[in-house]
């Protein structure tokens, strides 16, 4: 039985006393259950203060990328062994924003290039966390072009395989990957829950492929994508999705808390 797994990516938000006033609400409110683990992604900066928050508490420490050489003359980034230092214990890979494919906010054409993760670079940062222990969330999804045209299966399928190439299923396997939908983030469209839990199902199936059934079965494969209080219950009842990835709707500690609840 695969725990539910719940995790806030707090994006490019909260300022570092606003996220502690954030963390310290939670913690107030939140219950603790067995069949439900959490997890927080603050900014780079507010890691460490979120981290000294959580001492002691079971909610995982997260980051929100990272970069997959040890050291160097790379401005700008952030090693694994950086994140393992602050006690970062499970970091967020491929989410569509660094690849450049936003739901809802119009990048202009000359800046997109900016957001330049590939399945390459997606690869190379998995294999960096999993070195370093520490537990990735490989994000996949389609945008709402490709799902009109009738590609969602093939892209999530590509992006799994370019994501995993040389990686094995006892390296994956305590893994976590969340489907999301390009066209649901941010948006306020949530993916129905049949189509969420169908794709989800797919991706378990494609997972058998690339590693083997055992890692599939224990892998969790959440659903992220305008996930609230108002949906979260439905979705996360489906057999196939494991939990959720929550972008808005974890900045907010009272919804943030109804969406944990809702896994439960
Ligand atoms: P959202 O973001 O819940 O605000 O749609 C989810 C995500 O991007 O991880």
């Amino acid at each position: 039985m695969r725990a539910k797994l719940v995790v806030g990516n707090w994006k490019m938000n909260l300022t570092r006393p606003e996220a502690a006033s954030c963390v310290e609400a939670l913690v107030k409110q939140i219950d603790s259950y067995e069949d439900v683990e959490v997890g927080l992604c603050p900014s780079y900066l507010s890691i460490p203060v979120v981290g000294n928050l959580l001492q002691g508490k079971s909610i995982l420490l997260g980051a929100q990328d990272v970069f997959w050489a040890g050291s160097g003359a790379f401005t700008g980034q952030v090693s694994p062994s950086m994140l393992k230092e602050v006690g970062v214990q499970i970091c967020i890979v491929g989410h569509s924003e660094p690849r450049g494919r936003f739901g809802k906010l119009e990048i202009p054409e000359s800046t997109i290039s900016y957001f330049g993760e590939t399945d390459q670079t997606v690869n190379l940062k998995l294999k960096a966390l999993l070195y370093h222990g520490i537990v990735p969330i490989l994000c996949v999804g389609e945008t709402l072009a490709e799902r009109e045209a009738g590609k969602t299966d093939s892209v999530i399928q590509d992006q799994l395989a370019g994501a995993l190439d040389g990686i094995d299923a006892a390296e994956f396997i305590a893994g976590v990957v969340a489907y999301e939908p390009v066209w649901a983030i941010g948006t306020g469209k949530t993916c129905d829950t049949e189509e969420a839990s169908r794709v989800c199902g797919m991706i378990r199936t494609h997972l058998a492929k690339l590693l083997d059934q055992d890692a599939a079965d224990s892998i969790r494969v959440l659903y992220g994508g305008s996930v609230k209080a108002a949906n979260a219950k439905e979705l996360f009842r489906a057999p196939d999705i494991d939990g959720g990835l929550v972008g808005g709707a974890s900045l907010n500690p009272e919804e943030f808390v109804q969406v944990i609840r809702a896994a439960h």
